[in-house]
C-alpha cells in the first residue's frame, strides 16, 4: 500500500482504497447519518457467490412516518433488500461481457445492489429513483464495493424530467429494473419510458417476484412486439421472510 492508500473500516475485511475514495465514502456516510442511523448488511449473490457490504437505514418505521405526506403516496421501499435486486445483480455479473463499456440505465435503484453489480461489470451506469436518499445510499454502496459511483438522477417515472431525455440522446444499451412493478398505474409509464430510452437492439432486464402488475407489464410488452426470455432464480435471499420467493429475470428485446 502506498501513501495514497488508507485502510477502510470493514467488519469482514480490511479493504485498501485510495484516499480520495475513502474521503468520498466518509462524506456520503456523514450526509446519510445526519438523516438516520445506518446499518451494514453483507449480501451474498446466490449464483456468483460474490458478496457486497450494503449500507441501509437501520430502521424502517421513522422513514415510513416521514413519508406520510408524500404527494404520490410513495412508501420508502427503497430502504429494504429485495430478492429481485439480488437476482438481477447476480444475472448482470453472470452476463458481464454484455455490460462492459455499455451505457446502462437503472429504474428504481433502491439501495443499489443491482447498480453496484453493473458498475462492477464495467458499465457506465445512470441510476434513477423517486427517493433522493436512495440515490445517495446507492452511490455509497457502489463506491464502497467497487470504488466507483453511478451517475444519479432523481425522477418520478410517471412524469420524467427533461434531464432524462438529454441523458437519452444516445440511447441506453441496457435498462435494469428490479421489483419496480407493484402498482398498476406504473405499467404504461414504464413501458413508454423504456421504449423511448432503450436503443433499438437494447435489452430490458426486468426482475420480478411474480406480482400480477409485472405480469400485466410483460403482457403489454409482448402485445407491442417485444420478445421475452425468462429465467427463474430461487435464492437463498437475504431476509428469512423471503425464503421460497422465486424471482423471474426477464430479458426483453424488441422483435426485429
Ligand atoms: C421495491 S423497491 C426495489 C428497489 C431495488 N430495485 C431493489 O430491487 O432492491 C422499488 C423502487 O422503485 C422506486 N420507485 C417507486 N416508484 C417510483 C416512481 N414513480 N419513480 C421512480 N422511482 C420509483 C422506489 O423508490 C424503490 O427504490
Amino acid at each position: 500500500m502506498n501513501d495514497a492508500m488508507v485502510a477502510a473500516r470493514s467488519d469482514e475485511a480490511q479493504l485498501a482504497v485510495p484516499a480520495y475514495t475513502f474521503r468520498r465514502i466518509t462524506r456520503l456516510e456523514q450526509r446519510l447519518t445526519r438523516r438516520f442511523a445506518l446499518a451494514d448488511t453483507a449480501i451474498t449473490l446466490p449464483r456468483t457467490g460474490i458478496s457486497y457490504r450494503i449500507a441501509r437505514p437501520a430502521a424502517f418505521d421513522p422513514l415510513l412516518l416521514a413519508a406520510a405526506n408524500d404527494p404520490e403516496d410513495h412508501l420508502p421501499y427503497w430502504t429494504l433488500v429485495w430478492p429481485s435486486g439480488i437476482a438481477l445483480a447476480d444475472r448482470v455479473l453472470m452476463e458481464c461481457e454484455q455490460f462492459v463499456g455499455q451505457r446502462v440505465l437503472e429504474l428504481g435503484c433502491g439501495l443499489g445492489i443491482t447498480a453496484t453489480a453493473a458498475v462492477a461489470a464495467g458499465a457506465s451506469v445512470v441510476v434513477t429513483d423517486y427517493a433522493a436518499t436512495a440515490l445517495l445510499i446507492c452511490q455509497l454502496n457502489a463506491l464502497r464495493n467497487t470504488g466507483r459511483t453511478p451517475i444519479t438522477l432523481q425522477l418520478n417515472w410517471r412524469r420524467p424530467p427533461f434531464a432524462l431525455w438529454s441523458w437519452a440522446q444516445t440511447p441506453f444499451a441496457h435498462v435494469l429494473a428490479a421489483d419496480v412493478l407493484y402498482e398498476e398505474r406504473d405499467v404504461e409509464p414504464l413501458l413508454h419510458l423504456v421504449e423511448r430510452l432503450l436503443a433499438p437492439e437494447g435489452m430490458l432486464w426486468l426482475a420480478e417476484p411474480g406480482r400480477p402488475v409485472a405480469r400485466h407489464f410483460i403482457e403489454a410488452a409482448l402485445q407491442r412486439g417485444w420478445h421475452d426470455e425468462v429465467r427463474q432464480q430461487a435464492g437463498p435471499w437475504y431476509a428469512p421472510l423471503d425464503a421460497g420467493v422465486i424471482v423471474h429475470v426477464h430479458c426483453l428485446r424488441r422483435s426485429r
